[in-house]
């Protein structure tokens, strides 16, 4: 029971302070949460290309663990993507088609999601990196900017 109430209380707190915030901070916070999304993306991205540019050591177990963490984030990628908050004048580096051509969007979403994950599997038989599975992830990220991000 008690448990129960301080459910209720914390979910009533959660609530009470998303409805206290104007139309401007929500819509913010749409585009933070996805913009932090695709920083996150970046920064399993990082070592990989430190591996690829000769900078840092082939280590097949980061290469594993972090395609495969691009993967599971790509999978989130048309979630935190659905609510259409460019009516609220904000900017951000969106194209009116990630919204428009929803479909699209979604399938080079998955597209990467599926590449990742090749990577990752490939990765763990290879004492280099994969370059044709890491080139083809690295397309799949190019695709979707060029459709959908601005320059
Ligand atoms: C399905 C489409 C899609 C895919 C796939 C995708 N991106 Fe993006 N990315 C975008 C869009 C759209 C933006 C601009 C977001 C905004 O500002 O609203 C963006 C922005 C970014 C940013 C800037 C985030 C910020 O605001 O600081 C980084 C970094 C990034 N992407 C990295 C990557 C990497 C690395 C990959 C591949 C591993 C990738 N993205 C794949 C659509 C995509």
């Amino acid at each position: 029971m008690v448990k129960l109430v301080a459910a209720i209380f914390i979910a009533s707190v959660i609530s009470s302070s998303a409805l206290a915030k104007s139309n401007e901070e929500q819509a913010q916070a749409v585009i933070d949460t996805r913009q932090g999304l695709l920083k996150v993306v970046g920064f399993y991205m990082q070592p990989m290309v430190g591996m690829v540019k000769g900078k840092i050591k082939y280590d097949a177990i980061v290469v594993e663990k972090n395609a495969g963490k691009i993967a599971e984030l790509a999978a989130m990628l048309p979630d935190v993507f659905a609510p259409d908050v460019r009516n609220s004048g904000l900017l951000s580096d969106s194209l009116d088609g990630a919204w428009e051509d929803r479909a699209d969007f979604v399938e080079k979403a998955r597209n990467l999601a599926i590449r990742a994950q090749v990577l990752s599997d490939s990765a763990k038989a290879s004492n280099i990196m994969p370059m044709n599975k890491f080139g083809d992830m690295g397309k799949a990220c190019k695709n979707c900017h060029r459709a959908y991000r601005k320059k």
